[in-house]
């Protein structure tokens, strides 16, 4: 049955980037219909990513800081246990309260909700199978379908012994052994979640280091830091296959030419996202998708298809949430007649571990690569007043910055609050700044934020504190 609205934009996908993107298309006074399979709005990252592995981050923190950490601040508890259903019950408020909020904002702006899988009719008409089946016109089409684990070949995801991030945020119980492929984002900050509950957690990453992309110094530090949290790494080394048994899973990891196989409770597999674009009758329209599968877009997010758009994961490059809402407003924005733009050289990646890793532009290495002749300035938390009053002492600040005009390409940080930390850094690359403009900026003290200072002023060796 059609809906009996025509729309000037349907989004397909109500994820960070769709229903961003629907928000503000709405705000700019089209009439917004947003279709997603399922009921909760926010897509993977608010339901099963981003936000329930923040939410248990954070509540393990607090699990293994009340363990290791308050008797040295002078603060005596009793015996500390864990309350593992109360901790996802909390988890799942966490995601309820910010679905529903979604929810309300949509109300609020009149954007039409349906819940469906949606496939691509024409470049004008979505049809809608599921709980609101039917069909929209629409003037034109916003792809925002996002992206799903990639499969690991000999690995097949049975969702009890292995699993993808989705289950490992539900497990019932700590696994006493658990195997993660994959040292990214998923693997290290879901491993660190189960580590800090009591697994045994193991990660083989077949690179020679954790989240090959971001500053070697950094994540060799970050290395140390997670093994004294009682991960363990087994880099360069390769997961092969599984054998589920009826109490464990048998893995075979090759290493250095040597194939082993080893016992765990659970497996993990952390190796990467691919886009989500089946069923979406994207061939049938003519849609075209890269080697890899993304949609093909041009620099206003249209694809081969005029009036079809897409934008997020399904598009490639960084796989962020922040990326794709960018992605949408400034589609919108251009389909709006406005000048939408999207800095990718100014786009921040975090990995929530403890501590934290935060990046934004160029590593030194990509900047030698491409032949830039750079300056760079360190400066360790060690010798910051205020990690010191948290009890903190691991991770760095790293610029770098270019030898002759100074000015920065990009800024690296390891520490406690990087996430936050590297807001100001991400400013600073947007407007063009140089190391001297940040290190000049007046810093509250004390705070952890000088040591990005100090770290700009140590680009023209005259960091104060080291
Ligand atoms: P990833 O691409 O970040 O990391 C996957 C890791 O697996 C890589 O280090 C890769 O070398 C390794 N790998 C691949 N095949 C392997 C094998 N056979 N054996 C051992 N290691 C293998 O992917 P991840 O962590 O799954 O995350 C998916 C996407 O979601 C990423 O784009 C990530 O940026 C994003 N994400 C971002 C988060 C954040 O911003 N904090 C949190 C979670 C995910």
């Amino acid at each position: 049955m059609p809906h009996a609205e025509r729309y000037d934009l349907a989004v397909i996908g109500a994820g960070p980037g769709g229903y961003v993107a629907a928000i503000r298309a709405a705000q700019l006074g089209m009439r917004v219909a947003c279709v997603d399979r399922e009921a909760a709005l926010g897509g993977t990252c608010l339901r099963i990513g981003c936000i329930p592995s923040k939410a248990l981050l954070d509540s393990s923190e607090l699990y293994w800081q009340a363990r290791t950490r308050l008797a040295t601040h002078g603060v005596a508890v009793g015996e500390v246990s864990l309350d593992l259903p109360t901790m996802l019950r909390r988890k799942e408020q966490v995601v309820h309260g910010l679905t529903t909020g979604v929810a309300a904002l949509f109300k609020k702006l009149r954007i039409t909700a349906l819940q469906g899988s949606a496939r691509l009719a024409g470049p004008d008409r979505v049809t809608i199978e599921g709980p609101q089946a039917g069909a929209v016109r629409a003037s034109r089409i916003l792809i925002a379908t996002g992206s799903g684990p990639a499969p690991l070949p000999g690995f097949p995801l049975d969702r009890m012994r292995i699993v993808s991030s989705e289950e490992a945020l539900s497990f019932d119980a700590p696994p006493a052994r658990l195997l993660v492929i994959g040292a990214g984002a998923i693997g290290l900050e879901l491993g660190s979640v189960w580590a800090r509950l009591g697994s045994d957690v193991r990660v083989v990453e077949v690179m020679d280091r954790l989240v090959p992309g971001m500053d070697p110094e950094l994540t060799r530090a970050l290395q140390r830091a997670l093994e004294r949290q009682g991960l363990s790494f087994q880099l360069s080394a390769s997961a092969r296959k599984a054998v589920v048994t009826a109490a464990s899973v048998d893995v075979t990891i090759e290493a250095e030419g040597a194939a082993t196989t080893e016992s765990f409770d659970r497996v993990l597999v952390a190796v990467g996202r691919r886009p989500f674009t089946d069923g979406l009758g994207l061939e049938a329209l003519g849609v075209a998708l890269d080697p890899k599968g993304h949609v093909r877009v041009d620099d206003r997010f249209q694809t081969s298809v005029p009036g079809v758009y897409a934008i997020g994961d399904v598009i490639g490059g960084p796989m962020l949430a922040h990326k794709a809402e960018d992605e949408g407003i400034a589609c919108v924005e251009g389909i709006a007649g406005q000048a939408g733009h999207v800095n990718y050289a100014a786009i921040p990646n975090v990995v929530y571990t403890w501590p934290e890793l935060a990046a934004v532009g160029k590593t030194e290495q990509e900047c030698q690569a491409e032949g830039l002749n750079v300056a760079t300035g360190t400066f360790p938390f060690a010798a910051n007043g205020r990690a010191r009053a948290m009890g903190e002492r691991d991770g760095l600040v790293k610029f770098v910055a270019d030898a002759r005009s100074d000015r920065i390409l990009g800024i690296h940080i390891l520490g406690p609050r990087a996430s936050e930390l590297i807001a100001e850094a991400t400013l600073a690359i947007e407007f063009g700044a140089s190391a001297e403009d940040v290190a000049r900026t007046s810093h509250a003290h004390p705070t952890l934020a000088e040591a990005v200072r100090e770290a700009a002023l140590a680009v023209a060796k005259r960091s104060i504190h080291s």
